[in-house]
């Protein structure tokens, strides 16, 4: 059994709906958002693209094809091309046994549509996505979450390219921001890097696969969250836990609040 400590902090454990509840709906619709919700999930994790016309929208490819029926690149079409696309077909295709007739012609969500759906009281992870390609993304993302008065005590803003969350605690510094880092082979993490990320950062986010308890114990001990993506295994959940992980982005919201609950 937990001590009443352990336990606490187990409950404190972030729950991070990741695309939405991306292994039931198709990813990055309000439905799977929405079901994120409903499986309280703590935060509904956005990726960020681009259109040509510079709005925001809710993916996770820079190419529409593999979940829209559309195809070729985000940035050369503008937002009323890209809502004419369907974002939740695929997802029957792929998911025969988790299809549902309601999933069919879902739209492509702009950012603006999440922040008026969820409102600026929900938790939102948004994640800057190839910034490279995009000029001007971090400005737009500030912009948006002022317009619509996100709180900004639990906004988490995430990204591989440590240049966008430079540019992004530049423009507005009160901004939480996370290092996401992607391994491939047993990740360890050096003083410097530590010192480094700290300086613009609250957290990293590291791919599960490649760290181990040492990792997570030395991001901690320095004060840093750490979230690692993406997780769908209630032993895997249970593992992470145990090695003290303050965060996990999983398909599964459900899967995760039942291993917080010892089931
Ligand atoms: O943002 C955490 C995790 O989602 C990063 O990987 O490719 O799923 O965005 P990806
Ligand atoms: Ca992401």
């Amino acid at each position: 059994g937990l001590t009443a400590d352990a336990a606490e902090k187990e409950k404190e454990i972030l729950n991070v709906a990741h695309r939405g509840a991306s292994g039931y709906a198709p990813e990055h619709t309000l439905m799977s958002y929405k079901m994120g919700e409903q499986m309280h999930g703590d935060y509904i994790e956005v990726d960020l693209q681009m259109t040509k016309d510079g709005e925001l929208i809710a993916m996770h490819d820079e190419t529409l094809d593999r979940t829209t029926n559309g195809t070729g690149q985000v940035k050369d079409y503008t937002l009323e091309e890209i809502k004419e696309l369907d974002a939740g077909s695929w997802f029957n295709e792929k998911y025969p046994e988790k299809a549902k007739t309601e999933y069919e012609g879902l739209k492509v969500p702009t950012l603006e549509e999440v922040f008026q759906t969820f409102g600026k009281n929900a938790n939102y992870y948004i994640e800057t996505k190839s910034p490279e390609v995009y000029p001007g993304m971090e400005e737009k993302l500030a912009e948006m979450v002022d317009e619509y008065g996100i709180n900004k005590d639990t906004l988490l803003v995430q990204s591989f390219s440590s240049a966008s969350l430079l540019k992004m605690n530049e423009i507005d510094p009160s901004m939480k921001l996370v290092q996401l880092m992607w391994y491939t082979s047993p990740a360890a993490i050096s003083d410097a890097e530590v010192e480094a990320i700290k300086q613009y950062a609250v957290g990293i986010g590291p791919n599960s696969a490649m760290i181990d308890k040492a990792y997570v114990q030395k991001t901690v001990q320095n004060g840093l969250e750490i979230h690692p993506y993406t997780v769908n295994e209630k032993e895997e959940m249970q593992k992470l836990i145990e090695w003290g992980v303050t965060g996990i982005f999983t398909n599964f919201p459900d899967l995760l609040n039942e291993v917080k609950k010892g089931r």
